[in-house]
């Protein structure tokens, strides 16, 4: 059993196990990263961290066409519904046995709001047990010492932002990795506005040296197995 991870720029990925395919943080329109269109993608489940247009992105298009379920906090989940999308509500600490695995809503310190002001609940992360495999996709977040406690689940893959600015910038995301100590760490959410602009390799170098979790840098478009 294994878990295919693809990169799609930004905080961008899909999982994909032998029977679902799962899609978080789909910002593809508008994301000068990102190497997929919205119409190719068919997830049958799509995670969304929180309301901001580089995470939401585009979960309603994509979830009509779809069909698929979101997942999300209740606030977020509530939206999707009256966008005529299905959605799962779920919220922080609280986990639920999916058909394709465990989801656990975790802390985020950051903002939800939707693009027009209102409030979209509170941001959060993932963890995720798929296939006997834990992944866990922090959203945007600043650095939290509970990180210790989320690393006690042993994980496998974690996906840490590096862009500073909106969330942890690199210093913060070695320190989280710190904590963590997951087996490889995937950076994300960098280089897509200049303000977020950072020298991957060198935070890849800096985690080498400086923890024993292997780095990954992902192109867009590019696949992991795990
Ligand atoms: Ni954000
Ligand atoms: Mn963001």
């Amino acid at each position: 059993m294994t878990v295919r991870i693809t990169y799609h720029g930004h905080s961008c990925f899909s999982f994909d196990t032998d029977t679902a395919r799962l899609l978080i943080d789909p910002f593809i329109t508008g994301n000068s990263m990102a190497e997929v269109r919205a119409d190719d993608l068919n997830p049958h489940y799509i995670l969304v961290s929180h309301a901001h247009g580089d995470h939401l992105g585009d979960t309603v298009p994509i979830a009509r066409r779809s069909g698929a379920t979101v997942i999300s906090n209740y606030e977020i989940a509530h939206y999707m519904e009256e966008q005529g999308v299905k959605s799962h509500g779920m919220h922080i600490g609280g986990a639920y046995q999916f058909p394709f695995g465990k989801v656990k809503l975790t802390i985020a310190h950051h903002g939800s709001s939707f693009e027009d002001g209102r409030y979209g609940g509170s941001p959060c992360g993932f963890l995720l047990w798929l296939d006997g495999k834990v992944l866990y996709h922090a959203g945007d977040t600043g650095l939290f010492y509970d990180m210790t406690l989320i690393g006690q689940a042993g994980i496998d893959v974690a996906m840490l932002p590096i862009g500073d600015n909106f969330t942890m910038g690199p210093e913060d995301a070695i320190q989280a990795v710190q904590f963590l100590h997951p087996k490889t760490t995937i950076l994300m959410h960098y280089d897509t506005f200049e303000v977020i602009a950072q020298d991957e390799q060198s935070v890849a170098e800096m985690i080498s040296s400086q923890t024993s979790t292997r780095p990954a840098i992902m192109r867009p478009g590019e696949t992991m197995t795990v």
